[in-house]
């Protein structure tokens, strides 16, 4: 009988929970829950009979994988698969998975529920600005991007994007501006918002000279990933510029002095909240829950990550 893990430091709902052991109960298999652990040795442990594993941002690198010697798949519920050392899992023979899309949504609406607290001076009763008519700027045309561009328009922004790896005429055909560059985007834009995942290609891109084109009382929004922020700089240009402000849903090291030294221009989740609903958990979790059955049952890999 294949056992099925889920290891979620951060735990899914219940009735996302639910849902997995359905699937997995359908399937014949044993569901095994790992929740809130604190200590790696704790996942290092539980992964020991496991044939397969569903995991959040939780980390598995190649001391995971080396404890897990029956592990054949590993599906990351949710976009970013950054926290999967992909050669090592390759190396382990492990395929890794994400859920694109899933948890798409979610993200998208937090991005506004950051963005109204944001332009409200964070409901401490002084009088804001509004969203209707600002030009909103999406660095990166991806599920999450697209779903922000979608959401903006109700909020009667104007909105244009930038995604090095999506064609201009696909972003115009969502009737969004299509930016040439990222210095473009944020030259334009009264607001970024950021949805890049974090490679080796954008880790420390969102840096002092780029955001410092933002106008004046620009706000940058993140529900990406901490890495991609070059810290130094945007706590610099934050203090050479009171006029502008960081929302963020993944708490940056510097968060401390950040707090410190940009006083009610700065935000950050005490957690990260972008994906935390019940319909993302689900949708995740249950996408990743059928991707396991297919790969076990009928190899399928529709969406391996690692080669
Ligand atoms: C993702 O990459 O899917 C999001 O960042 C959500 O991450 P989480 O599952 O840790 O909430």
């Amino acid at each position: 009988m294949a056992k099925v893990l889920v290891a979620t430091e951060k735990p899914f709902s219940k009735v996302a929970v639910d849902g997995i052991k359905e699937i997995t109960d359908a399937a014949g298999y044993e569901l095994s829950l790992l929740e809130k652990y604190t200590e790696k040795s704790q996942l290092l442990a539980a992964v020991a009979d496991a044939d397969a594993l569903i995991i959040r941002s939780d980390k598995v690198d190649a001391e995971v994988l080396d404890a897990a010697p029956k592990l054949k798949i590993v599906v990351r519920a949710g976009a970013g698969y950054d926290n999967i050392d992909l050669e090592a899992a390759t190396a382990h023979k492990v395929v890794a998975m994400n859920t694109p899309g899933q948890n798409a949504n979610s993200v998208a609406e937090l991005v506004f529920g950051l963005l109204v607290f944001g332009v409200r001076n964070f409901f401490n009763g002084t009088s804001g600005t509004e969203l209707k008519g600002k030009r909103l700027g999406i660095l990166a045309f991806g599920n999450v991007g697209r779903n922000v561009a979608r959401v903006a328009k109700g909020f009667d922004m104007q909105v244009s994007a930038y995604d090095a790896y999506c064609p201009a005429d696909v972003i115009e055909a969502a009737g969004v501006k299509a930016a040439k560059s990222q210095e473009e985007l944020f030259d334009t834009c009264d607001i970024v918002s950021l949805h890049i995942p974090a490679t080796a290609e954008t880790r420390q891109s969102i840096n002092y000279d780029l955001v410092k084109r933002l106008k004046k009382g620009g706000i940058l929004v993140n529900t990406a990933r901490k890495e991609v922020i070059d810290e130094a700089g945007l706590l610099r240009l934050m203090e050479e510029r009171p006029d502008l402000k960081y929302l963020t849903d993944i708490k940056p090291d510097s968060d401390a002095e950040f707090a410190a030294r940009c006083e009610g221009r700065y935000f950050a989740t005490p957690k990260k909240m972008g994906a935390q609903t019940a319909e993302a958990n689900v949708n995740a979790g249950l996408a990743a829950a059928r991707q396991i059955v297919d790969f076990i049952e009928k190899g399928i890999t529709k969406f391996q990550v690692n080669k």
